[in-house]
């Protein structure tokens, strides 16, 4: 549709029904089997607000959304359509790696691939926007959502957020648009602005303070990243930045989101984020929260009556210009038209390509090999892989046979479509001993809701019974893959903790095992960087496994038995202990620096733990050996203005026995500036395929601009002086260079 032809709908509408365009409701309204992921609003809807709705959440099924797409359109005056929209996360049906695992892999086409594939799966089950990417930088591994996330970086989220948005959207076009309307394509909606990975001691909704400098340079660069990528919508986030909440920050939402970061498509808000308004105790009502909201420029109210019982009386009493009003239903219109829903309401809702597409043999194997990519090894005292032949191994953890293992946000994904450890080693003939060994969790404190789905120590009896079993088994063994970790829903949405240790009762089994055989392999689950010393210090061997999705247990046996070489490398510093937290690789100077071995007192450190996270950012192993030689500048100087850069140039060779590949990692740190800088920033990556005995040369150009920052004017720019280079395969590299910027 013409724009000249939205501008006529839009004046014929009237305020109702444009007012109503704004709302959002779940699809439990509309049908039986809605999907619910927060608290439903109490006052519940009218049939008159259920019917004039402008788009839904939650409902997926190709017959189902025709279904109520045809008979939604029925009633509406000017037959406009409805968007349906989900949290497609990592995966439809098909199941990848969390996208915190996902941020391992240093390979954004990886995750590319993984949103075309949800793309494409959940267009024909009639979706047309996912709320995803999100991108917010996550530094304290207590909060649940660091799942969601791809990391404690700013460079390495930004790469994951465009590839993201580009794998559910496709390319921009050359003029800068996105055809929303190609066939197997949704929109993306980028969350949640601003900040959300920040709260207060990591405790989920909890108030987020940071400077704006921060903000500036390491918390919006990964927003921004999506929407130059052309993400069509944007989410605000629960908290509050500066003690305001994003839903009602004018200055957040309209200078610096739509002036400044040029977004211009549609805003929503979280679930019920405009009503929170009124808890957060910056709304007197509904009404003031509404009103907080629209001048924010925020389009779409996430299942409250804020918008669509207060707005009609804040425009008729001249509070509220209708003017605004229009400014955000014409933005929900556009999307409408963007998606070309007019012509074509259902878009590619279709039942015979659900079931063709869904599950196929091309999806599954695509997240066996984006899984298996994403596994970070983190010890390996010459035990992985194992052999094929003449070695007795003994596959014992609770997260052996679970399929629990897809991720806290796969809310479409089915247990009964997932690989085990178990499933994949029946698929492969190995005959190894199996038993579980111990419950996921000691108790079920704070996870009630979930009834009998967590699996937890109920009885000692049967406890015992089962780490006997496990006991013997691991005796009988050459060696032991101990598959411990948290369960599924200890991350996501809504669930932080406090402890980021194994539970007890997995712990008990380790030193068990560990008692009768040496040779222990731990498969570590996880959603978020867990405090794994013990285990660290004792197993001979540590692979990070997070929750690897559909085929993770395939993947797992991929890497175990060597047909894939891990390549993956933290994307999210493992801390010492919790105690430590928020740790993370590109911290800033001090005023009393501290470095392993210094006596002195008054340094920046702990008397009980060191600084240093027990895994940092960028680390992980391989089953090969790479050398990486010093770092060759091509200059020692620029000139500042002039479009110059230094190239930083190493050789790279696999000096081991297996194929592997390698994240070559660049560095920056800013000798001086005006305000502090970090210790070092990541830069550039790439990661490179080696033979046994090849090797490459990898040569990143440093520009101007990825020396700028937020200088102390508040102007983003660089300054002259000294910078250091490093380029190697991890955040502690210390292979370095010197040039200056004059
Ligand atoms: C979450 C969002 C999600 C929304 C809709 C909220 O609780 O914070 O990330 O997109 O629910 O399900």
């Amino acid at each position: 549709m013409e724009k000249q032809k939205l501008q006529e709908l839009l004046l014929d509408m009237s305020l109702t029904e444009k007012i109503e365009q704004l709302l959002q409701i779940s699809g439990a309204y509309l049908e039986n089997e809605g999907m619910v992921t927060g608290p439903e609003n109490t006052v519940g809807f009218t049939q008159e607000e259920v019917e004039l709705a402008g788009t839904v959440l939650g409902s997926v099924g190709a017959a189902k959304l025709r279904g109520i797409q045809k008979k939604y359109l029925e009633k509406q005056p000017h037959r406009i359509p409805l968007i349906f929209m989900a949290d497609i996360i990592n995966g439809y049906r098909t199941i990848f790696p969390i996208p915190l695992a996902q941020g391992c892999s240093f390979d954004p086409q990886l995750a590319c691939r993984g949103a075309e594939i949800a793309a494409r799966e959940s267009a024909a089950a009639g979706l047309h926007l996912t709320f995803s990417p999100m991108v917010d930088l996550v530094r304290d591994a207590r909060w649940g959502r660091v799942m969601e996330s791809t990391g404690e970086d700013p460079y390495l989220n930004s790469r994951f957020a465009e590839a993201i948005v580009e794998g559910y959207q496709g390319k921009k076009c050359d003029d800068g648009s996105v055809d929303l309307k190609k066939r197997g394509k949704i929109a993306a909606c980028v969350k949640h602005f601003a900040a959300y990975g920040a709260p207060a001691a990591g405790r989920d909704y909890n108030t987020v303070e940071l400077s704006e400098r921060t903000l500036r340079d390491d918390y919006l660069p990964s927003y921004q990243a999506a929407i130059d990528a052309g993400a069509a919508m944007l989410m605000t986030s629960f908290n509050t930045l500066d003690r305001i909440p994003s839903s009602g920050n004018r200055r957040l939402m309209r200078d610096i989101l739509r002036d400044e970061m040029r977004f211009k498509g549609v805003v929503i808000s979280d679930w019920a984020a405009i009503e929170e308004m009124l808890n957060h105790g910056i709304a007197e009502d509904r009404k003031e929260a509404a009103k907080l909201a629209i001048e924010a420029c925020v389009d779409i109210d996430l299942v409250t009556t804020c918008y669509c019982r207060n707005l009609e009386s804040l425009v008729k009493e001249g509070i509220v210009s209708e003017a605004l009003i229009d400014e955000a239903v014409m933005r929900i219109l556009e999307l409408k038209n963007q998606l070309g829903l007019f012509e074509n309401p259902y878009k590619d809702a279709d039942e015979q390509e659900e079931k063709e597409l869904i599950l196929c043999k091309e999806h599954r194997l695509e997240a066996r090999k984006a899984a298996a990519d994403t596994f970070v090894l983190l010890k390996n005292e010459n035990i992985l892989p194992l052999k094929k032949d003449g070695q007795k191994v003994a596959f014992i953890g609770p997260h052996v046979e679970s399929r629990k293992i897809i991720g806290a946000w796969s809310l479409f994904g089915k247990e009964e479509e997932t690989v085990s450890i178990a499933d994949a080693l029946k698929a492969r003939g190995i005959a190894a001993a199996v038993a579980k060994g111990s419950a996921v969790l000691d108790d079920n404190r704070g996870l009630e809701m979930f009834g009998d789905y967590v699996d937890y120590q109920k009885d000692a009896a049967a406890a015992a019974e089962l780490l006997e079993e496990a006991v013997t088994a691991a005796k009988e063994a050459d060696a032991v893959v101990l598959a411990l970790g948290e369960h599924r829903v200890q991350s996501g949405e809504a669930a932080s903790r406090a402890d980021i240790g194994i539970p007890e009762c997995q712990m008990e089994l380790f030193d068990a095992v560990l008692a009768v055989n040496p040779n222990v392999i731990v498969a570590l689950f996880s959603g978020r960087p867990l405090d794994i010393r013990k285990i660290s210090a004792k197993a001979r061997a540590v692979l990070a496994v997070w929750q690897p999705g559909t085929e993770g247990g395939n993947a797992i046996a991929d890497v175990l038995y060597g047909d894939v070489n891990p390549s993956a490398k933290l994307a999210m510093s493992f801390p010492w202990s919790v105690g430590q937290v928020p740790v993370y690789y590109n911290e800033m100077h001090t005023g009393r620096p501290y470095k392993e071995g210094m006596k002195d007192k008054y340094l920046s450190k702990y008397l009980d733990i060191p600084n240093r996270p027990l895994y940092p950012f960028g680390y992980g192993l391989s089953y090969t050996t790479f050398e990486i030689s010093p770092v060759r500048l091509s200059c020692n100087t620029i000139v500042r203005g002039q479009g110059e850069s230094v190239s930083a140039g190493v050789t790279v060779k696999n000096t081991g026995t297996a194929a592997g590949k390698e994240v070559v990692q660049l560095y920056i740190r800013d000798h001086a500036a005006s305000v502090a800088r970090p210790v070092r920033e990541l830069k550039g990556f790439e990661k490179i395929a080696l033979a046994p005995g090849e090797e490459k040369e990898v040569i990143f150009t440093i520009t101007e601009d990825m020396l700028s920052f937020t200088n102390i004017d508040m102007e983003f720019t660089s300054e002259v002086g000294a910078y250091s280079v490093y380029v190697g395969n991890s955040s502690e590299t210390e292979n370095e260079g010197v040039f200056t910027l004059i």
